[in-house]
């Protein structure tokens, strides 16, 4: 059973879904609702040929507690119902929580996709969702090798395994099949233009730190394309910031191969997302991260992306050199869904 809830659970999906049919594995999926705007969350599905949920929890938006709660209680019936093999939870947002403490409540073993990410920084909810889903974990599957240090300094090596990123096998799959078929997207597949998309809680809650981002952001010599998270949008809205000012153009959140499209012909790339910046880095586009640290600590070598915390620094990072240096293959060579199929089965054999 896999249990996602928001758009990059959506992505982090697909390649599972279609390595698991490959290996002829029963598949129930679980959407909690969490995102349910069309451009959130069913784009991603029709895009990616996701197969419809098997059940839609629609929770909705509400506190974090209320929002993990409302899903805890409701995916008890579904689990017990279906008594999967496996509970699957994906990254680090509340449904991944509440998927995690449902899971070990009544028994049934839960892996971690995605596991042993840290920011340490206890400020997020993201952290502390990664770190007591890796806690409540039998199997870790972790994309990195940083990623696997951190799970053994925490002592849990032995229910660890370096699978690779599952992100990297769809944006290699998707990237290769846009220069068939392009995206329809409203941004231009060519052209001088930065990417930029802000949604963290830390960037766009505090009123003078947003009207800080947009300023600088505004303030750009070429165009930026700000693709607005609802948050975004709601949050400007209430602190009465406009966000298509200066060199601003915004657009609405885009679907997946879009994104992809138009990461891949822009000059660099702006943003807040833990995705986007792997993303980014995978297509050879600089970045910068509007952050003061990162998961994807890979992606900081040789300045592929930079964090830049103070909006007043934006600009000089973005205009900085592009790198010459060649990137490695930190996340895999995008195989990375046919291992935790795999894993999957010989963990579950290995306890008959
Ligand atoms: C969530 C994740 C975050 C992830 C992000 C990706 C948590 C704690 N955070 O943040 O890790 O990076 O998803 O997008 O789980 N809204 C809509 N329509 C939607 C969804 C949300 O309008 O379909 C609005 C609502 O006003 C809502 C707000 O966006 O209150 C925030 O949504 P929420 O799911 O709580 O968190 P995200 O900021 O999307």
């Amino acid at each position: 059973m896999s249990v996602v809830g928001a758009r990059p659970q959506f992505v982090k999906l697909a390649p599972i879904a279609h390595a698991a049919a490959a290996a002829g594995v029963e598949h129930f999926v679980v959407h909690t609702g969490q995102h349910y705007d069309e451009r959130m969350s069913e784009s991603f599905f029709d895009e990616l040929q996701i197969p419809t949920p098997d059940i839609n929890l629609g929770v909705g938006s509400a506190s974090h507690a209320a929002q993990t709660g409302r899903m805890l209680a409701d995916l008890e019936p579904v689990m017990q119902d279906v008594r999967p093999d496996w509970v699957l939870a994906y990254g680090d947002t509340n449904s991944t929580l509440a998927t995690a403490v449902c899971a070990v409540k009544i028994h049934i073993p839960l892996a971690h996709l995605e596991a042993g990410l840290r920011s340490f920084n206890r400020g997020m909810p993201e952290e502390h969702n990664r770190v007591l889903t890796d806690h409540s974990a039998d199997l870790c599957l972790a994309p990195t090798w940083n990623a696997m240090g951190h799970l053994r300094d925490e002592g849990l090596a032995a229910r660890s395994v370096l699978v690779g990123d599952v992100m990297t096998d769809v944006l290699l799959a998707t990237a290769e099949s846009l220069r068939d078929s392009p995206s329809g997207s409203p941004i231009p597949p060519t052209g001088d233009y930065i990417i930029a998309t802000i949604h963290r809680p830390a960037n766009t809650d505090d009123p003078m730190r947003l009207r800080a981002i947009v300023e600088a952001l505004a303030a750009s010599p070429v165009r930026v394309y700000l693709a607005a998270h609802p948050r975004l949008v709601a949050k400007s809205a209430h602190h009465r910031i406009e966000l298509a000012v200066g060199a601003i153009t915004t657009v609405p959140p885009l679907s997946y191969r879009q994104l992809v499209q138009a990461v891949t012909a822009a000059r660099h790339v702006v943003t807040d997302s833990g995705g986007l910046q792997k993303e980014a880095f995978l297509l050879g586009v600089p970045t910068t991260t509007v952050r003061p640290e990162t998961e994807w600590v890979e992606t900081l070598e040789h300045s592929w992306n930079e964090l830049v915390n103070d909006p007043s620094r934006l600009l000089a990072s973005v205009e900085r050199p592009r790198p010459t240096a060649a990137r490695g293959k930190p996340y895999g060579e995008g195989h990375a869904a046919a291992m935790v199929i795999e894993t999957l089965i010989q963990a579950f054999r290995s306890k008959l």
